[in-house]
C-alpha cells in the first residue's frame, strides 16, 4: 500500500548553528496510528510543523497524499496541548467553527453529535471559561474529528492534563479513532501513552533528532487504555521502547531533559 505520509531524508536546520533534525525518514500508511517519542528538543514538533507547511521547505522530501506540504492543507487537522478554543464562542460553535470555515455541510448538527460523543452533552452552550481543562480538550477533540481531515497531527494533546483525565481522554481518542478511522501522527513524552495508543512507536535520538527505532505495537484492538495498564504484554513492550529511548539519549552528546 502507498504511504499516505512519506518523509524521506529530512534534515532541518535553524540558522547555520542548529541542526535540529538529521536525515529522518518515515512512511505512514493510511489509517495507521503512529507516535513519535524522543527527548525534549529532539525535533518532534519541528517534524510536525514541516508536514503542515508552516516552516519553509528544508533538505529532504515530504509527500502528503502525493502532494508537497502547503499551508492550510485541508487534509490535515492539528491538535495541541493548548486547546486553542475561541473564548467568545460556545463549546458548540467552537466545535463547529473549523467545519464552517471549510464549508462542511450541517456543521452544527455534526458538532452537536461529536460533543455528545466526547461526553459534553448539556454543555453545548457553555463558554470555554466555564469548562474544566479536560472538558476543553474534549471539545478540541470534537473540533478536530469534525474537520473530516484524513490525517490528524497531535502534538502532546494530553500533555497538560492530570493522570486520571488523561486516561479517559486517551480512551476517548481510541474510541473516536476506531470509529472514524483517521491516520494519526501523535507526539508525546509519555511512553505508556504512546504504546497504549499506537500501531507503531517511532523513537528519536536527542538533538539532532535521528530515527533510533520504529517499534511495532502488536497489542490487540480494540484497546482500552485503562485495561492495558494491567497487561504484562503491554509492560514488556513499554520496557522495550524505554530501552530504545535510553539508547537514543546516550547516542547524543547533547544535554537533554528527562522524559516520563
Ligand atoms: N523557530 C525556531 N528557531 C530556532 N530554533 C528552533 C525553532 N524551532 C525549534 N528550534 C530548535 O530546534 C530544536 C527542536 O525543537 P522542537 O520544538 O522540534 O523539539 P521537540 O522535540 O518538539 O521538544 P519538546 O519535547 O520539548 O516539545 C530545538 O533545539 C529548538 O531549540
Ligand atoms: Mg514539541
Amino acid at each position: 500500500m502507498a504511504a499516505i505520509i512519506s518523509i524521506e531524508n529530512l534534515t532541518i536546520r535553524f540558522g547555520p548553528r542548529v541542526l535540529a533534525v538529521d536525515d529522518f525518514s518515515l512512511d505512514i500508511e493510511e489509517g495507521e496510528f503512529v507516535s513519535i517519542v524522543g527527548p525534549s528538543g529532539c525535533g518532534k514538533t519541528t517534524v510536525l510543523n514541516q508536514l503542515t507547511g508552516l516552516l519553509p521547505p528544508q533538505q529532504g522530501r515530504i509527500s502528503i497524499l502525493g502532494k508537497r506540504p502547503h499551508e492550510g492543507n485541508p487534509d490535515l487537522a492539528y491538535m495541541l496541548a493548548r486547546d486553542c478554543l475561541l473564548p467568545w464562542r460556545t463549546a458548540l460553535s467552537n466545535a463547529s467553527y473549523g467545519m464552517e470555515i471549510r464549508g462542511v455541510p450541517q456543521a452544527e448538527a455534526r458538532a452537536r453529535e461529536l460533543l455528545a460523543q466526547v461526553g459534553l452533552k448539556g454543555f453545548e452552550h457553555h463558554y470555554p471559561k466555564a469548562l474544566s481543562h479536560g472538558m476543553r480538550q474534549r471539545c478540541a477533540l470534537a473540533r478536530t474529528f469534525g474537520l473530516d481531515s484524513p490525517i490528524l497531527l497531535m502534538d502532546e494533546p494530553f500533555g497538560a492534563l492530570d493522570a486520571q483525565t488523561k486516561l479517559s481522554l486517551e480512551d476517548l481518542l481510541m474510541q473516536l479513532w476506531q470509529e472514524h478511522r483517521r491516520t494519526v501522527v501523535f507526539i508525546t513524552h509519555d511512553l505508556a501513552e504512546a504504546v497504549a495508543l499506537s500501531d507503531r512507536v517511532v523513537v528519536m535520538s536527542a538533538r539532532p533528532g535521528r530515527m533510533i527505532a520504529d517499534v511495532a505495537i502488536p497489542l490487540e484492538r480494540p484497546r482500552s487504555v485503562r485495561a492495558l495498564q494491567k497487561s504484562p504484554e503491554f509492560h514488556e513492550i513499554y520496557a522495550h521502547v524505554w530501552e530504545q529511548l535510553e539508547r537514543g539519549i546516550q547516542l547524543s552528546g547533547q544535554p537533554t531533559e528527562t522524559v516520563e
